[in-house]
């Protein structure tokens, strides 16, 4: 297994190309199932998921193409896809493959949209809390489908069809937002999602649908209409910018200190976290290349966040912002209001000497002047990159374990930090 070796002490200066989203390349390539003619994506992050769901996709029976490089390109340029799904020749989504990564459960909606049937297996994921289904099979049943759990899977029927419907989500789902939203392009009339995720992701998400001919109004508000119709057909769209991996590098820039371009980074996208950063002593601008990061000098303060979904401060940075408070002056509270489990940094961060206090789902930091590099272990996505930042500060070496949960969603983080002066490597193993 790869590990990650740092050395401390280094401020961050340069340019860092921000990927396109993993959470809105995820669901566009599912909604290539919609269709028999091809989808062609830009802009897609070269990601261990990425692949994982391609694994999947073909399981389907989708053509997957990946265009070759053009002039001008290189290794940080995101890919170019084209995904195919003239004929679907298997409905079902086997335990081994979605147990590995919840989003491939997403695939239910746009499979029982086309196919009138399917057999899905209950995902696993990320170990941040227990993750249920119940919005995604509720929705589906308001579209009238017949919904079944057998032996681990679930089992989709709507042999004539999906028809719209009202679907009132009792709390705010990104994937069954994304699950309905797709099987409603394909139903009869009209379906109304209420208290739907609001994140840009889903707006990224419609658009595409919408250059695939669906009738799609309201995404990026909590009501989203769809009109259904009979068949989706081929588009091009780029995938938009990865606002988690540019949040994630400004709070690397804000812990290190230094002066850092984050290229294609969308700032409207990161306004909360953005705000926050300037509270606790950042220098963000936007400029045409993207958002600026410095920190000059002076420390990092104390700030309180709560996560909440979009345009609240999102969960998947939670734990960065933690990390960057860990050497802020004074006192931080940091809510988790998302996922009741997704703490699981703090012991590690209390390697390098942070002092975290954890209470429910509050997490109180008392800063620190120094941390200290130690060996520690990655133990989901967003944590593994909070133990990077740490290990960026902290005096000495630091060796993060079990990289391959960084792999899963940040695209060649070693190379595009150790371009700005990061001391950095990938130990093979
Ligand atoms: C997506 C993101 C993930 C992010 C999360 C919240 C992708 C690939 N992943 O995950 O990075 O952290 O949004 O912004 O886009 N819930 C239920 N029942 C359900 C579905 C969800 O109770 O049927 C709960 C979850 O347990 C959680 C909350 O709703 O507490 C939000 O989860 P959700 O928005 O669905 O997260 P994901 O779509 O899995």
């Amino acid at each position: 297994m790869d590990k990650i070796r740092i050395v401390g002490g280094n401020a961050l200066t340069g340019t860092i190309p921000i990927s396109g989203a993993k959470n809105a390349a995820l669901p566009l390539m599912i909604a290539s199932l919609l269709t028999d003619e091809t989808l062609t994506l830009e802009n897609v992050p070269r990601l261990a998921d990425v692949n994982l769901l391609t694994r999947i996709l073909v399981n389907h029976g989708v053509d997957y193409a990946l265009n070759g490089k053009r002039a001008g390109e290189d290794l940080l340029t995101g890919q170019t896809v084209s995904l195919t799904a003239r004929s679907i020749t298997d409905t079902t989504a086997p335990y081994e493959l979605v147990s590995k990564m919840r989003a491939s459960f997403w695939v239910i909606g746009p499979l029982l949209a086309r196919m009138g049937g399917c057999r899905v297996s209950l995902p696993g994921g990320c170990a941040i809390g227990t993750r249920p289904v119940d919005l995604f099979l509720s929705g589906l049943a308001d579209l009238g489908a017949d919904i079944d759990v057998d032996a681990g899977y679930v089992v989709a029927k709507a042999p004539n069809g999906l028809k719209g419907g009202r679907v009132a989500f009792p709390k705010v789902s990104v994937g069954a937002t994304h699950t309905i939203m797709m099987a409603a392009t394909l139903a009869r009339g009209e379906t109304v999602l209420e208290n739907a995720a609001r994140e840009p992701e889903v707006v990224d998400l419609a658009r595409c649908l919408t250059a695939m001919g669906a009738r799609i109004e309201g995404a990026g508000t909590s009501t989203i209409r769809i009109e259904g119709v009979d068949r989706l057909r081929g588009a091009r769209h780029r995938v938009v910018s990865d606002r988690i991996e540019a949040g994630t590098y400004a709070m690397a820039v804000a812990m290190t200190g230094g002066d850092v371009v984050l290229e294609g980074a969308e700032a409207d996208l990161l306004a909360g976290p953005l705000d926050v950063l300037r509270q606790v002593g950042a220098e963000i601008t936007e400029t045409n290349r993207g958002i600026r990061v410095k920190r000059n000098g002076h420390g990092i303060n104390a700030a309180d966040v709560e996560t909440q979904p979009f345009p609240g401060f999102p969960t998947d940075l939670q734990a960065q912002f933690m990390a960057l408070m860990t050497r802020a002056k004074g006192t931080s509270r940091i809510t988790e209001t998302i996922f009741e489990n997704r703490f699981m940094h703090v012991q590690e961060l209390a390697r390098f000497g942070a002092r975290i206090h954890l209470d429910g789902q509050v997490a109180t930091v008392e800063g620190v002047e120094r941390l200290t590099g130690a060996p520690v272990m990655a133990t989901d996505l967003r944590a593994s990159v909070s133990l990077v930042i740490a290990g960026l500060v902290a005096e000495g070496e630091t060796i993060v374990n079990r990289v391959y949960h960084l792999d899963r969603g940040f695209e060649r983080l070693e190379e595009k930090i150790s371009r700005c002066g990061a001391q950095v490597e990938r130990i093979s193993g």
